[in-house]
């Protein structure tokens, strides 16, 4: 049997404790699966006293990461740290200038630094793996990257964040309001206590960077994306969508256009039947179209320890198989230098359907000054429906309009328009509709 693989972890929190007990606990398994062992012979983390309910005690200790992943006594470095600076960056950065393989599970990190660090993967010809990067346990980095040569993508959207889905799944269910949804969710682990950066968006963009890197061929670009967030989705959103037979999701969405390539992160309206729409709570999904295969979905598990753990015992197995010598496929599907600059379509020149929803002024004329703004501007109309605002407000009207496919400059130049006309007494909310199978 040839000699037993020996890796050092890097961070033993939620996903690395996770890792090294996988390791342990399905050792014959692995060891059956690869042809030889694949052993825990290093570990770093900042508490060495910290017990992390596994023995680690043949593994030896290193308090800096950066020493560990320069040492001859590890094979693959395994950074689980998170953070894209600071010990996650240098200490990769020296493990593959060392000629180490890695795998990490850090999107920050990839999307701020992913080409230079496959740049130098491919110098020294070792194998840098980030599997658990986008959507956890989900298996999509290797489909695009393996299974779908051959394939033009024409688009890749999914639900990439498991706290902004479980929040907007309880929001339908239960009519309860964002602010109860995300106390909940924090009370339940599924949100950190500052949860700005799922919320707004960022922790799905920095996922939507590397998909679209891959789907594409383009340069990882996470600054270029644009991204709202869900926090000003109410059940006045959630109710009006569900009479429409929609469900609103927050979809990282990249797509192919002729002006470039969009890249965009919001809330959008799905149809209810679509497969994407029955996807709930903190699962995740992606989708993909290709000029061959059509629609895939792949739905699962997108956090916590064991179902990251998967993807990041399957990016350390495929190490274990390879064999020195062997020539490794690219980090992103082509090699770094051939990763083209990324051309942004403008987010004004998106085209597809809208919801807008107006709190209105109850008086004569208002309707017709609505439908005027939406006609000046070529603005087609699906529906246009109108009722009260509520019980106590009598003196107000609710507008929702549902477009045909138009432009993002059109619906803004629209909403503008009706906002100078002084007929609203709330803010104009406007939501995007997905095209989904
Ligand atoms: N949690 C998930 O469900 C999930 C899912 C997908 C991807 N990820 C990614 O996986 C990575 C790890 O996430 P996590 O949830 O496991 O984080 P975590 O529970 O906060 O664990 C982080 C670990 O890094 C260690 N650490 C921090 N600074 C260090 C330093 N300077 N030197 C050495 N070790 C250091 C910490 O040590 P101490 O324990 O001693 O403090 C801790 O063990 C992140 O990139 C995250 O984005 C996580």
């Amino acid at each position: 049997m040839a000699e037993a693989l020996r890796v050092g972890i890097a961070g033993l929190g939620t996903v690395g404790a996770s890792v090294a007990r996988v390791l342990r606990d399905k050792a014959p398994e692995l060891t059956r699966q690869c042809g030889r062992e694949v052993v825990v012979s290093a570990v770093s983390a900042r508490d060495p006293k910290r017990d992390r309910g596994v023995d680690l005690g043949a593994a030896k200790w290193f308090d800096d990461p950066v020493a560990m992943a320069q040492t001859a006594e590890i094979d693959v470095f395994v950074e689980l740290i998170g953070g894209d600076e600071g010990p996650s960056h240098s200490s990769v950065k020296a493990a593959l200038e060392a000629g180490r393989h890695v795998v990490t599970a850090n999107k920050a990190l990839l999307a701020k630094h992913g080409v230079a660090l496959a740049e130098t993967a491919e110098k020294k010809g070792v194998l840098l793996n980030y599997e658990a990067a986008v959507a956890g346990g989900i298996p999509v980095i290797k489909t695009m990257r393996e299974a779908m040569a051959g394939n033009s993508v024409t688009r890749v959207f999914g639900i990439l964040n498991g706290t902004c889905n479980y929040i907007l799944t309880r929001m339908e269910a239960e009519g309860l309001s964002f602010d109860a949804c995300l106390k909940d969710a924090q009370r339940l682990g599924y949100a950190e206590a500052d949860p700005t950066f799922d919320i707004e968006g960022h922790d799905t963009a920095h996922k939507l960077s590397i998909l679209t890197s891959l789907a594409f061929g383009t340069r990882i670009a996470a600054n270029n994306i644009y991204m709202e967030g869900i926090s000003n989705i109410s059940q006045a959103d959630i109710r009006a969508a569900g009479d429409l037979g929609y469900r609103i999701k927050l979809l990282g969405v990249a797509q192919r256009t002729e002006s470039g390539i969009e890249q965009r992160v919001h809330p959008t309206m799905v149809p209810t039947a679509s497969v994407i729409a029955q996807v709930h709570g903190v699962t995740n999904a992606v989708a993909i179209e290709t000029d061959i295969l059509g629609e895939l979905l792949l739905s699962g598990p997108g956090a916590g320890g064991n179902a990251t753990a998967s993807a990041v015992v399957g990016d350390i197995a495929d190490i274990a198989k390879s064999r020195p010598g062997f020539q490794h496929g690219p980090v992103f599907g082509l090699p770094a230098k051939e990763l083209r600059p990324y051309k942004k379509a403008q987010m004004r020149s998106h085209a597809g359907g809208y919801f807008i929803r107006l709190t209105v002024h109850d008086r004569i004329g208002v309707f017709a000054a609505i439908a005027k703004r939406m006609a000046d501007n070529d603005i087609s109309l699906e529906s246009i429906v109108q009722h009260a605002a509520g019980p106590d407000t009598a003196l107000q009207k609710t507008v929702i309009l549902v477009t045909h496919e138009t432009t993002e400059a059109a619906v803004r130049r629209a909403v503008d328009g009706i906002t100078r006309d002084d007929h609203l007494t709330d803010k104009p909310q406007v939501i995007r509709i997905e095209r989904a199978e």
